[in-house]
């Protein structure tokens, strides 16, 4: 088998809406500060009765309806995810077990905010062996749970929610190319929920949020150019970026460095913030729904953050 085609996509955020005036009302920010600094307005906050692997149940399951799939034809199960349920098990299992996909194979990858372009990689790889068809890859987040709620530099940013794609080895996509890279060396500029640490604190999410732009706009582009180079593709050739929705202001200037039009660059960080591995899945979901992407267009979705990791994955819809 030679395709890999997204048979189907779907999004899921909890009902709960908070406003950055909410936040205002319980921390020392302003609307006015966090929309200037990262164009976020709202962001969806899980309520008791969700989780990261409820949202992504829920998910799974838009997706098979939506694809008219039987959970027991799925061969495997990837989640990305920072913010799992438990250590053990794994949000994926837990995903398998709800849906009953009797005969799929499913575990977690932890590559923070390119945890979905990861998945996306290794689940190509996955649907290349014999005897296998279809996969889901999801990304799901409940950050709301990881983040210090009296912190204000990162308490702002973040947002809860779930995305995903159904993915087969036959049909009309293609996998054009990838970039991935890992600078582990460099981890220390995002952690979380630290087991062995020394002060309360240290279970909390922790950004320098400075090294992280900068690492973000280099690395970025030239990820960028390098899986569009390996596709054998010109950027003008790619239809649409999908990026981390992170900053509005670092795809800003990834655009303007890749001397790309912005509206090539759909963005729907205003409404549900930064969500980590959810980020991508949850844009392609909406972009698609509203018939932004076509069929037999070139996409190149693009993820970065902690690990630090990044990585782009090229593909014709
Ligand atoms: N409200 C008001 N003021 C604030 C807030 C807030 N919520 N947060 C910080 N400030 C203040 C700071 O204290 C600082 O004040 P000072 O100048 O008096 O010291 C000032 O605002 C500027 O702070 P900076 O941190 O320098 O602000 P910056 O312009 O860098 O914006 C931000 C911060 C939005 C976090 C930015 O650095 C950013 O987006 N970084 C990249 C984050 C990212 O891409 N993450 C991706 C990975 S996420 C993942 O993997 C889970």
């Amino acid at each position: 088998p030679s395709g890999f085609t997204i048979l189907a996509s779907a999004g899921q955020v909890p009902a709960k809406v908070v406003t950055n005036d909410d936040l205002a009302a319980r921390m020392d920010t302003s609307d006015e500060w966090i929309r200037q600094r990262t164009g976020i307005h709202t962001r969806h906050i899980a309520g008791d009765d969700e989780s990261t692997s409820t949202l992504c149940t829920t998910v799974a399951q838009q997706l098979l309806h939506q694809a008219g799939i039987g959970a027991d034809q799925l061969s495997y199960i990837v989640v990305a995810t920072m913010s799992p349920d438990y250590a053990t098990p794994a949000t994926a299992a837990q995903v398998q077990g709800a849906i009953g996909a009797a005969n799929a194979v499913a575990f977690d990858i932890s590559a923070a905010c390119s945890g979905f372009v990861y998945g996306l990689h290794l689940m190509q790889r996955l649907l290349a062996g014999p005897d296998v068809r279809y996969g889901l890859v999801l990304g799901g987040e409940t950050l709301s749970r990881l983040v210090d709620w009296t912190d204000r530099s990162t308490a702002v940013l973040f947002g809860d929610g779930a995305g995903g794609v159904l993915l087969s080895n036959q049909g009309s996509g293609q996998y054009l190319g990838r970039d991935l890279r890992t600078l582990g060396d460099q981890g220390a500029y995002l952690t979380a929920r630290a087991l062995h640490g020394q002060a309360p604190s240290d279970a909390f999410l922790h950004m320098n949020g400075r090294k992280i732009y900068t690492f973000a706009v280099r690395a970025v582009p030239r990820s960028l150019q390098a899986a569009v180079d390996q596709a054998g593709l010109s950027l003008d050739q790619v239809d649409h970026f999908l990026l981390h929705q992170a900053n509005a202001r670092i795809i800003t200037q990834v655009a303007k460095e890749l001397d790309q039009p912005l509206d090539k660059f759909p963005m729907n960080i205003a409404a549900v913030g930064n969500t980590a591995a959810a980020s991508e899945p949850l844009l392609l979901a909406e972009t698609i729904a509203g018939g932004q992407i076509q069929r037999g267009e070139v996409l190149a979705l693009c993820g970065f953050g902690g690990g630090l990791t990044v990585g782009t994955v090229v593909l014709r819809y």
